[in-house]
């Protein structure tokens, strides 16, 4: 049975890059992993797989668009990892934006959903720092067995939590379960201020420079699994906190409100 959760948080909290970081370790036991996104600001797939061109013929938002969610018809919408056969990534591609679908309908995003769950361990979602503007991160934050809610420390990180949650009330959202994460945290950060006015994280993500550097060059993704962090003591510490993080991923139970039990 997979296993959906939903990288959900503040503007540049990181969701994107601890997103990937976790599916990377997910992959360590064999465990076959898709990451997805449908952000059409930046689109995910050149972001996520810069050393590849994919046509729109293969986006995510082509397959939104149809009516066909056989695996047979998206598996050639999942494009794998160039050193990585276990983790394959879904999203939109170079050239498209906001004009080029239509909104992306619930009923299609379940049903693929169920497809991708069938044939994968697990299934995470890269969502919009806007839930209510994008479609696949309102269901996703709804469906998915868990979420990891990631805020930067700062002030703009609290205003986000204050303005956000209460638009997700809904005990269908159940943001009272959400994996807590201070990400992106600098000696500067004030992390006990920021703590005072939100509660506790579970988990504390360091500012690492080779981080840094690895995702404005494009090749995030290559350092994960070859612990080329190492020469940097924040980037072992943010690599072991990933590590715990996908710990606590994998001992999420299902959710009753899981795919299935939706149409
Ligand atoms: N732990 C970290 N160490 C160093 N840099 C980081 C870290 N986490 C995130 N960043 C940097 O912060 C920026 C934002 O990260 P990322 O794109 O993952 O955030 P996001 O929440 O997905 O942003 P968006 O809201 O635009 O989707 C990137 O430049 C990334 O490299
Ligand atoms: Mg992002």
């Amino acid at each position: 049975m997979s296993k959906t959760i939903a990288f959900w948080g503040s503007s540049g909290s990181g969701k994107t890059i601890n997103c990937v970081a976790v599916a990377e370790k997910l992959t360590d036991e064999q465990n076959k992993v898709v990451v997805i996104s449908t952000d059409s600001q930046s689109p995910a797939l050149p972001v996520y797989l810069p050393s590849k061109e994919i046509l729109t013929a293969y986006s995510l938002g082509n397959l939104l668009m149809s009516n066909n969610f056989a695996f047979s018809n998206v598996s050639d919408k999942l494009h794998l990892h160039p050193d990585n056969p276990n983790l394959a990534f879904m999203g939109l591609t170079q050239g498209e934006n906001i004009t080029t679908y239509n909104s992306f309908e619930r009923d299609k995003i379940i049903k693929l959903m169920k497809t991708l769950s069938l044939e994968l361990d697990y299934i995470l979602i890269d969502c919009n720092t806007q839930p209510l503007l994008d479609m696949l991160s309102l269901t996703a934050l709804e469906l998915a067995d868990e979420a990891v809610r990631c805020i930067t420390p700062d002030n703009k990180g609290i205003q986000f939590l204050s303005t956000q949650l209460p638009l997700l009330t809904d005990s269908k959202f159940k943001t009272d379960r959400h994996i807590k994460v201070l990400s992106n945290i600098t000696p500067k950060s004030p992390v006990d201020a920021v703590c005072k006015r939100t509660g506790d994280f579970d988990f504390y993500l360091p500012y690492s420079v080779d981080i840094y550097e690895k995702f404005i060059e494009g090749s995030e993704l290559k350092g994960f699994r070859k612990q080329s962090f190492l020469n940097d003591n924040n980037g072992y510490r943010y690599e072991q906190e990933i590590s715990k993080l996908a710990e606590r991923v994998k001992q999420v139970a299902d959710t009753d409100s899981d795919t299935e039990s939706t149409d």
